[in-house]
């Protein structure tokens, strides 16, 4: 991509060798220990995977991770009850018609984990990186697109970027993180003194 005022950012499909940084981009994007072990993420059918390669530096102020990976995204086609089986405080809740109709054909899909080097952030690459999975997700055969977005304090990192592409939400869930949160088993820098977990997850989707 050239839309910056910056050096280019390229959005290429994930290599092995980009593992190491895609982790530390998540430790410090997501909480130390977030992604934990990517092979269970690598090995499901119908992965998309993407990189943002930033070829000449961050080209802003600010600290980045250092190296060369500005952002990433991925998702996969869910199989018929998977999105259950991710989120089971969903099962309660009511799901838009053609969201379900789309997970009964088996061609729903989920954006599931997006992040961009703070270094990065708000010039746009968040937004290019989202459309860049979803488009290769409804190429492979998606109809509809569901995105777990994270909030902090009730508010979602990503919810800009999902009401400008049209996206709705259409569940809620209070803190699903929270029972591994307080066994610490991974770091959230999000994470309240007083209150523990804050964190929360709103379920956005639409056809696409
Ligand atoms: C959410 C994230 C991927 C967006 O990436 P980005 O490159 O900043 O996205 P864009 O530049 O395309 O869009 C940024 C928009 O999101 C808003 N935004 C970015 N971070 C935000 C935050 N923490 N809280 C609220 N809004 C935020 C910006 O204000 C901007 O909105 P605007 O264009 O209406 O002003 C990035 O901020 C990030 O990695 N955050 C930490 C990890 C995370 O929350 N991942 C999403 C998990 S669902």
């Amino acid at each position: 991509m050239t839309m910056f005022d910056a050096p280019p950012v390229q959005i290429v499909p994930f290599q092995p060798g980009h593992e190491a940084e895609v982790r530390r981009l998540a430790d410090r994007c997501l909480g130390d220990g977030y992604l934990g072990d990517l092979s269970p993420v690598l090995s499901r059918p119908g992965l998309v995977f993407g990189v943002a390669l930033a070829t000449g530096g961050t080209g802003a102020e600010g600290e980045g991770t250092g190296g060369d990976i500005a952002g990433f995204v991925f998702g996969w086609r869910l199989a018929a009850g998977e999105l259950d089986g991710l989120y089971p405080a969903l099962r309660d809740q009511p799901r838009p018609e053609p969201l379900l109709r789309a997970e009964a054909a088996g061609h729903l899909a989920i954006l599931k984990t997006i992040a961009v080097d703070p270094a990065w952030q708000g010039r746009g690459l968040g937004g290019e990186l989202f459309r860049g999975c979803a488009q290769r997700l409804r190429l492979d055969g998606a109809d509809g697109l569901v995105v777990p977005a994270w909030t902090i304090a009730g508010r979602p990192n990503l919810g800009p970027v999902l009401t400008r592409e049209g996206f709705h939400p259409f569940a809620e869930l209070p803190r699903p993180w929270a029972e591994d949160c307080d066994r610490h088993s991974f770091t959230c820098h999000h994470r309240s003194q007083d209150e523990g977990c804050i964190c929360g997850l709103r379920l956005y989707g639409k056809p696409v």
